[in-house]
């Protein structure tokens, strides 16, 4: 095998719907608001009728919508009928490896213009129905029926990692703090809001309704105050946990000849990495990702880079341990270190390798199937120097996107390089 693609790849638009919960709205609406924000942030324009295939990351409509068969659907709601349209499903990772897809078939020869999408509208079912929707991404045959949910899953995750390697709980709602600092620059996050900025609302509202007022002292107090932050499962509590969402986002991906006709700053595939991997009780060891080491191996190796050289990444934090979890296995810290520099600051904006600039799925939202193409909008953004308030200021020029199937039944990693 390869480890190279047969011709270069390159980023040239993105776009993406806010992510939220929206009642009025279906995915087809979703889809349609990010694929014409990704038009509009095409530099030199681009026809639709340029493209030649649309790839469609969706986890669940089947079950979320009640609607199977998304891909034509939405080529045809943003006017690409009666071009090929693929869905690509592979749980939360389903994003993520439509990318991969798409930019296989540019690389093959066969397309030279490709959108790629990825959506999810979760909102209309209870959350008992998400619950379960979401668990038909684990094995049902042995860890459904043992009464795991993905928060469960998660817990167990963080209590093994914490048993072998000292962190605390309080590391994890450190990291929850942190993307919401980042998510609180995000106009398109669903909870843009700081932890400081949510307790000081809380106090408010009980002022107005004329009830005790709550006497946090800082944000970690807030944090362990099991009303205003319940455990979910223990210890992952309700802001160590990625929300339930809506939302869509869109990128276009052309050959790497053709892409300055596009505009004078795309953003070039350095690397790409995937595996996969069975369920999570078959696994000798919980606290890391098999599938992610070696996709992150991979694509270190296409890319002829190290860890080191990652300017920046976009973690799958759909619980904020497995933002740490994904920071050794990404080789960005020793294994059993990814905590202290966590609690140390290293990941933050101003830290020497930002995690989730975006705010993660953790702020930003974690609409499954869109999530992957989420992370890739906001690299193509931070490369080119649009991020906006939540800019990480200096010369950027590798960034990492880590995505996240079930808990690592799929990983898909990209390294995307700017190269002007
Ligand atoms: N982070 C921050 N705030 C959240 C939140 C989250 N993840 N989820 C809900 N909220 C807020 C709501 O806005 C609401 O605030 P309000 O009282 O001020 O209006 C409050 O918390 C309660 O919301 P509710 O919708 O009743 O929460 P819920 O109990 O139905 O759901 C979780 C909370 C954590 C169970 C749900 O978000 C969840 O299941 N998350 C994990 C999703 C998942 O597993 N994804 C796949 C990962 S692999």
């Amino acid at each position: 095998m390869s480890s190279k693609l047969a011709r270069g790849v390159a980023l040239v638009g993105a776009g993406m719907s806010k992510f939220g919960a929206f009642k009025g709205k279906s995915s087809r609406d979703l889809f349609v608001e990010a694929f014409v924000e990704m038009l509009e942030s095409v530099d030199k324009g681009i026809d639709p009728k340029e493209i030649n295939a649309l790839y469609v990351g969706n986890y669940s409509s089947d079950l979320f919508e009640g609607q199977g068969h998304i891909a034509p659907i939405m080529a045809s709601w943003t006017g690409l009928s009666p071009l090929p349209a693929v869905r690509v499903e592979d749980a939360c990772a389903s994003a993520g490896v439509a990318v991969r897809e798409g930019i296989l078939a540019v690389a093959s020869g066969m397309y030279d213009v490709v959108v790629v999408g990825g959506v999810e509208k979760m909102t209309d079912l209870p959350i008992e129905k998400v619950t379960d929707t979401l668990a038909t991404a684990a094995d049902v045959q042995y860890e459904i029926p043992a009464g795991f949910t993905f928060p469960g899953f998660y817990a167990a995750m963080a209590t093994s990692y914490m048993a072998a390697y000292g962190a605390t709980p309080e590391t994890f709602m450190k990291v929850g703090i942190k993307n919401h600092n980042n998510g609180a620059m995000n106009e398109k996050a669903q909870f843009g809001a700081k932890i400081s900025t949510l307790m000081e609302a809380r106090r408010q509202s009980a002022i107005k309704k004329g009830l005790p007022v709550p006497e946090w002292d800082s944000e970690m107090d807030f944090m362990h105050d099991d009303r205003a932050n319940p455990i979910v499962a223990w210890p992952m509590r309700l802001y160590d946990c990625s929300p339930v969402s809506d939302g869509a986002a869109v990128v276009l991906l052309v050959s790497e000849d053709l892409a300055k006709k596009y505009t004078d700053h795309p953003i070039y595939v350095a690397g790409m990495g995937q595996a996969s991997d069975g369920a999570l009780h078959d696994r000798p060891v919980l606290n890391s990702i098999p599938s992610a080491k070696l996709a992150g191996e991979q694509a270190y190796r296409m890319a002829g880079i190290t860890p080191q050289d990652i300017d920046f990444a976009e973690v799958h934090d759909c619980f904020t341990v497995a933002e740490v979890i994904a920071s050794e296995d990404l080789g960005f810290f020793e294994r059993g270190k990814g905590w202290i520099a966590a609690e140390e600051g290293v990941t933050s904006r101003e830290g020497a390798k930002p995690i989730n600039l975006s705010g993660g799925l953790k702020s930003k939202g974690h609409p499954v199937g869109a999530s992957g193409v989420g992370q890739v909008v906001e690299v193509f953004k931070q490369l080119r120097g649009q991020a906006g308030p939540r800019q990480k200021p200096g010369q950027l020029r590798f960034g990492l996107t880590h995505n996240v199937g079930g808990t690592g039944q799929t990983c898909v990693v990209h390294i995307f390089e700017r190269r002007d």
